[in-house]
């Protein structure tokens, strides 16, 4: 019980050898396609200034980072050793100040108002204490025309998992597409994925 308890928190918080060692890389491979999925939706230009809470191993950034040359990219995420292996991978990029990679929670992000043109994340919500002051938050950092992509799991298929009995919440689409409006955001549609792993949800809102 405490052991899988133990390994749970690893989930929504990494840290130490299991987080950059085994859970990053294992994250970019298995959340691919969700990632891949996430960036054709952003569609972000060259110049654009992006969040994405939530990176994990990296992988979306290494993308978004590809796409957005001119502009720049920020990270959060609430886990240290996220961070520590993000500024490793990605240290040529953040000398160019390309890149930034912020310690902080979604609920409270460590930012300005109106600071980015889209905010990304990808499988990150479920983990997060209150979902809607996540929402409002990433409202507030957003510019005016500004567009959030937020992926995740299917309920169905996450409700499976062994880590579900310790924090994690499962939302239906439905359930975060209202959370968007209630959020602020507006003009919100939802796209259906899937990849060998389990069903996904890509939701799309603008402030
Ligand atoms: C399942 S991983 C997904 C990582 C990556 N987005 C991907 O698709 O592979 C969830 C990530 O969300 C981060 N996280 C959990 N709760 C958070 C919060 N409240 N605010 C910001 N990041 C959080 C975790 O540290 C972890 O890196």
């Amino acid at each position: 019980m405490k052991i899988l308890q133990l390994l749970a928190s690893q989930l929504s918080n990494p840290r130490g050898m299991i987080g950059s060692a085994i859970l990053g890389p294992m994250w970019n491979r298995r959340n691919a396609a969700l990632n891949d999925f996430t960036l054709a939706q952003l569609n972000p230009h060259e110049n654009e200034q992006v969040l994405e809470v939530g990176f994990g191993g990296g992988y979306l950034l290494g993308r978004l980072l590809s796409v957005v040359t001119k502009g720049w990219v920020v990270g959060v995420d609430v886990s240290r050793a996220m961070a520590f292996n993000g500024q490793v991978n990605f240290h040529e990029a953040i000398c160019k100040r390309q890149l930034a990679l912020c310690l902080g929670r979604a609920e409270a992000l460590p930012f300005a108002d109106e600071q980015f043109t889209s905010v990304c994340s990808v499988n990150s919500i479920f983990y997060w204490d209150e979902a809607l002051r996540g929402l409002v938050e990433i409202f507030r950092v957003l510019r005016s025309p500004g567009k959030l992509v937020l992926t995740f799991t299917a309920k169905i298929d996450l409700e499976k998992k062994w880590f579900i009995p310790y924090g994690v919440k499962p939302y239906s689409g439905e359930e975060l597409k209202a959370m968007l409006e209630t959020a602020g955001f507006s003009q919100c549609k939802m796209e259906r994925g899937e990849d060998r792993h389990r069903e996904f949800f890509c939701l799309m809102g603008w402030k």
